[in-house]
């Protein structure tokens, strides 16, 4: 008896809508749905990600995988999303410069394959770990960074429900060059899959292309990976000649075509990164927007994943949010600014500046043009103005430092002034030293603060002071030469000089 006997078999017209598979697939074509006898626990499901290819068009010392978009490596995105889809154990097969990749990609189990031979060949490094397992196995790529959890949870319910031996996610694409081609029969079904190297003048013309990632009953896959062969013009084994096998013996193979082309685009060179990158990129703005933030031009605003962003938080162009920042409500941030692992309050506004690993607080004025450094911490109400730089500094609330001043390795009080062109020399060659300024203080413009340095509260420097011993409470202190006005000066130099 055929092992096709007793099969129910569904066949959906290619034009078929299904909006019913949860957020995301709205309009996504599929083009066969069928169902196999076989069946395994399914209770839990497993990830195989390739990523031991050498990337060589990247022209890179980096391992591909390793490039990062939206500041996260591409092997990142994916496992981060085939968790996110419920996958329990993830394989991650390595090979050229596999150290590099264990060691950025820890927390997976990590399989390697000495020699690249094929993708057939690296799942098949899988075998022995997986011998006893019994269930679906979802294959895909550390190059293939834009797919969502949402389509790989989408194509594993698939083939839960349907049962088949295999499931190919498939896209139409525009310009199919360079990737493997679905090859059906006249009735609609998946047959197999042509390599572009393999192809013939009429197959090359498909546009329905093989986007490498797969869903497959486990056991029938490593039982027939064992049966490919290197037959081919790359001599590879080629992980999708399994299913011509399986069909030949009568399993089903089903077909899963998205309707987001874009997520199964495989980054090969650095091109196809800058445009991973730019897609990434739109649909971060795109869901910063629609949660209540307003991007005045998504397409010059550069915002890393995992960054948030409170409500009515205006983003203007050129800014850049980065390493987890979190921005707080009703803040205005940019044009050109840069925010690396950064957190600020509400109602900040912050202009033409850059912010590295700092804290500041609510309703405060960064910039223009200001820098501040990794460790500063601003209290909420404080303005840090125009070319002022703060390095590992701390300034309580309600403090001011308006303009042109360099602060480093310093605690500022609250309501504590500081003028223009002031510096703490917190340097002395070999070590650095602090400068501690009390509430209330005020300092004079131009002020040198020779660290280590305490100035108590509501004390008062004089403006061109050289501080160098603390100043107690309440204090005026100057440290200048006292100024001397001579007399009709000018005049006696007129007269010698004649
Ligand atoms: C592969 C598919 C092709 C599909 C395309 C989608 C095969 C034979 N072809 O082609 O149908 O359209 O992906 O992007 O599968 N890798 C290993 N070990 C190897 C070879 C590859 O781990 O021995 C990894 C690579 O690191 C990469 C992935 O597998 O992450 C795909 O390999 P690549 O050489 O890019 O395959 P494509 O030619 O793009
Ligand atoms: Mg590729």
């Amino acid at each position: 008896m055929s092992p096709n006997n007793n099969r129910r078999q569904h066949w959906i017209n290619e034009n078929t809508k299904f909006g019913a598979h949860g957020h995301g697939i709205e309009g996504v074509p599929i083009f066969r749905v069928a169902v196999s006898k076989r069946r395994g626990d399914f209770t839990m499901n497993v990830a195989i990600v390739l990523a031991a290819g050498q990337g060589q068009r990247m022209r890179s010392k980096t391992p591909k995988v390793l490039h990062k978009i939206t500041g996260l490596s591409m092997v990142g995105h994916v496992i981060r999303n085939v968790r996110a889809a419920g996958i329990d154990q993830t394989y991650l097969v390595i090979g050229h410069q596999g150290e590099l990749v264990k060691q950025e990609v820890p927390d997976v189990i990590h399989v390697e394959q000495a020699e690249q031979l094929g993708t057939g060949h690296a799942v098949n490094q899988c075998r022995v770990a997986l011998a006893e397992f019994e269930g679906i196995i979802l294959v895909t790529y550390g190059d293939t960074p834009l797919f969502t959890a949402d389509t790989f949870q989408q194509v594993l319910e698939y083939q839960r429900e349907q049962m088949v031996a295999a499931t190919v996610i498939t896209a139409i694409m525009a310009d199919p060059t360079g990737y493997g081609r679905i090859i059906r029969s006249e009735s609609g079904r998946v047959t197999r899959i042509v390599e572009q190297k393999d192809a013939n003048p009429s197959q090359l013309e498909i546009q329905e292309i093989n986007t490498g990632t797969y869903c497959f009953d486990s056991q029938l896959l490593f039982t027939y990976l064992d049966k490919i062969t290197p037959d081919n013009a790359q001599a590879e084994y080629y992980l999708p000649d399994v299913l011509p096998l399986l069909l030949g013996d009568g399993h089903e193979i089903a077909g899963y075509c998205i309707s987001e082309a874009q997520e199964s685009i495989g980054v090969n060179d650095r091109v196809q990164l800058a445009e991973a990158e730019q897609i990434m990129r739109k649909r971060i703005c795109r869901n910063h927007m629609l949660a209540g933030v307003t991007i005045i031009d998504p397409q010059s605003t550069y915002i890393e994943l995992d960054c948030q962003i409170g409500q009515d938080t205006v983003i203007h162009p050129n800014t850049h949010i980065q390493q987890g920042s979190v921005i707080g409500a009703d803040c205005t941030v940019g044009p050109n600014a840069r925010l690396t692992h950064t957190q600020l309050g509400n109602g900040v506004n912050i202009e033409q500046s850059v912010v590295l690993d700092s804290t500041v607080g609510d309703n405060c004025q960064i910039g223009p043009f200001a820098y501040l450094r990794p460790g500063s911490k601003v209290g909420a109400d404080c303005k840090i103005g125009d070319f002022v730089e703060l390095k590992n500094t701390t300034v309580d609330t309600c403090s001011k430092i308006p303009h042109h001043c360099y602060i480093g390795d310093a605690q500022v009080g609250s309501g504590v002034n500081i003028g223009c062109g002031t510096i703490t020399c917190n340097y002395d060659g070999e070590q650095k030293h602090k400068t501690v300024i009390g509430n209330n203080s005020f300092i004079g413009s131009n002020s040198s603060l020779v660290a280590p340095l305490r100035i108590e509260d509501g004390a008062y420097i004089a403006a061109g002071s050289t501080i160098t011993k603390d100043v107690p409470k309440e204090n005026l202190a100057f440290g200048r030469a006292r100024q001397v006005n001579k007399e009709g000066w000018q005049k006696r130099r007129a007269n010698s000089d004649s």
